[in-house]
C-alpha cells in the first residue's frame, strides 16, 4: 500500500468534473491514505458533499467562518503531505496565481507546504484564453504540478481539450510521487522492537529497559530502502513514519500472535525486541498486597525467533539480535545454528554505548557461513544500515 498512513487534502472546484470526484477518493482511500476533502460553495451544486463526507470518512471543510465560530484555516494545509485540486476552474486558478484568499480552499492552499497537484478542467476556449496559458504557466514555475487537461468531449457539446484527467490517472501520479523505489521495493519485512512486560498483578510487571530505537531504527531503514514494513513493538515512547504498520503489544505472548500471523507473509523478520524470557506462573487477579518475603514463581515464555526459525521457508530471512556479557561469539554462534538464523547481531554489555536506552550501538555480525563482521560504536540509524545492507547483500 504505497500512500499507507499518507495525509491526503482534495480539493474540489465548482466544474462538472466534480462528480467524479467520489472515484478519485475511493481510490486514494483503499490504498491507505488519509484523505479529507475542501470545496467552495459552487462545489456543491456538482457533487453531494455527503458523499465525499461518507466515502473520505472525513467531515468536509468549505467555510472559514460557521455559526459566527472561527475555524482553524490552516490545519488541513499544515496536515497535508500532499495537496491534490481536481477539478481546478479557471476561477480557483486564477486564484491561485493572485492570492486571492476568499474561502477554505484557497486558505488551505495559501498554508499548505506540501506538495500540491491540480488537474483542470475548463471548456475549450477557456483552456485556450491567454490568461489561462499565463496562469498555468506561473503555477508550473512555482512548483505545482499540473496534470492534463486532456482533449475529448466537453459538457457544452464541444470538443477539444480541457477534460479533467481521468481520476485513475490522477491517482498513479501520487502514487508514482509517494512510492519509494529501492532493493527491498516489493519486500514484506517484519521487524520487532521494544521491551515486553509481564505482568504479575493489576498493577505490576516484569520488564526490562529497552527503549525500541534499534528496532525502530531499523523498520525506518527498512523503509527507506522501498520495503513494506510492519512493526511489531512492546511499550515505548517511540513513534514511527505512518507509512510503517505498526503493532502495539505489551507481553511476549501477545508479541508471539503477532509475529506468527505477520510472518506468515513477510519476506523478512528482524527480530530486535527484548522479550522477556519468563513470566509470572500466575497473575493475580487483585493486587498483591505486602506482607513477608515474597517468591514470585515463573515460567519461561514461548522464544518467539526460535519458533518463526523452524516455519522458516526458503526465500525468508530470519535475523535475532543477541546480548551477551561473556563468551560472547560462542553463545551468538549457538544461537544462530538453534534459532535457524541467517545471521545474528551481537552486542555485548561490556561495550561502553552499546544496548538498553543508549542512542549508539557497537555490534558483531555472525552470518551463517560463519563470516564475522566487527563494527566501531555508531548511532542506531548507522548500525540499522549496517543491517539491512548485509540483509539486502545475503539475499539480492
Ligand atoms: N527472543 C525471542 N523470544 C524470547 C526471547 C528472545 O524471540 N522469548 C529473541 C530476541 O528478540 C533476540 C534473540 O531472541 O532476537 C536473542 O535474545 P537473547 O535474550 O539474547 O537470547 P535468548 O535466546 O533469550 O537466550 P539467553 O537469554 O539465554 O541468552
Amino acid at each position: 500500500m504505497i500512500l499507507r498512513g499518507k495525509n491526503i487534502v482534495l480539493g474540489v472546484t465548482g466544474g462538472i468534473a466534480a462528480y467524479k470526484i467520489p472515484m478519485l477518493v475511493r481510490l486514494l482511500r483503499k490504498e491507505g491514505a488519509n484523505v479529507k476533502c475542501v470545496i467552495t460553495e459552487e462545489t456543491k451544486r456538482f457533487v453531494s458533499p455527503l458523499v465525499l463526507d461518507t466515502l473520505s470518512g472525513n467531515r468536509v471543510e468549505s467555510k472559514l467562518v460557521e455559526n459566527d465560530q472561527w475555524i482553524d484555516h490552516v490545519h488541513l494545509g499544515k496536515w497535508a503531505d500532499a495537496f491534490v485540486i481536481a477539478p481546478l476552474t479557471a476561477n480557483t486558478m486564477s486564484k491561485m496565481v493572485s492570492g486571492h484568499c476568499d474561502n477554505m480552499l484557497m486558505a488551505t492552499y495559501m498554508s499548505c507546504e506540501a506538495p500540491v497537484w491540480v488537474a483542470p478542467a475548463m471548456d475549450l476556449d477557456m483552456f485556450k484564453h491567454p490568461s489561462t496559458d499565463e496562469n498555468l504557466r506561473w503555477l508550473e514555475s512555482n512548483g505545482i504540478n499540473i496534470i492534463g487537461p486532456e482533449a475529448g468531449e466537453l459538457a457544452s457539446g464541444l470538443v477539444g481539450k480541457g477534460r479533467m484527467t481521468e481520476p485513475q490517472d490522477i491517482f498513479d501520479a501520487l502514487c508514482e510521487y509517494f512510492d519509494i523505489k529501492g532493493p527491498l521495493k516489493g519486500k514484506k519485512v517484519l521487524v520487532t522492537a521494544g521491551p515486553t512486560y509481564e505482568k504479575i498483578d493489576p498493577v505490576r510487571y516484569i520488564g526490562n529497559y529497552s527503549s525500541g530505537k534499534m528496532g525502530f531504527a531499523i523498520a525506518e531503514e527498512a523503509l527507506n530502502k522501498g520495503a513494506q514494513v510492519t512493526l511489531i513493538t512492546g511499550p515505548t515512547k517511540l513513534s514511527c513514519s505512518s507509512a510503517i504498520e505498526r503493532i502495539d503489544v505489551e507481553s511476549a505472548e501477545q508479541m508471539l500472535n503477532a509475529c506468527l500471523e505477520s510472518f506468515k507473509e513477510a519476506d523478512i523478520a528482524i527480530k530486535a525486541a527484548a522479550v522477556a524470557d519468563y513470566r509470572p506462573k500466575v497473575l493475580a487477579d487483585q493486587k498483591i498486597k505486602k506482607s513477608g518475603d515474597l517468591t514470585l514463581e515463573l515460567e519461561k515464555t514461548t522464544d518467539i525467533l526460535k519458533t518463526l526459525g523452524a516455519q522458516k521457508k526458503p526465500f525468508q530471512t530470519l535475523v535475532g539480535f543477541a546480548l551477551e556479557t561473556n563468551n560472547e561469539l560462542e553463545y551468538a554462534q549457538k544461537k544462530l545454528e538453534k534459532k535457524n538464523l541467517d545471521f545474528i547481531v551481537l552486542n555485548s554489555l561490556k561495550d561502553e554505548g552499546a544496548g538498553f536506552g543508549v542512542d549508539t550501538n557497537k555490534i558483531t555480525i555472525v552470518d551463517r557461513n560463519n563470516k564475522i563482521d566487527k563494527f566501531e560504536l555508531k548511532p542506531k540509524p548507522e548500525v540499522a544500515k549496517i543491517i539491512i545492507d548485509k540483509i539486502i547483500e545475503l539475499k539480492p
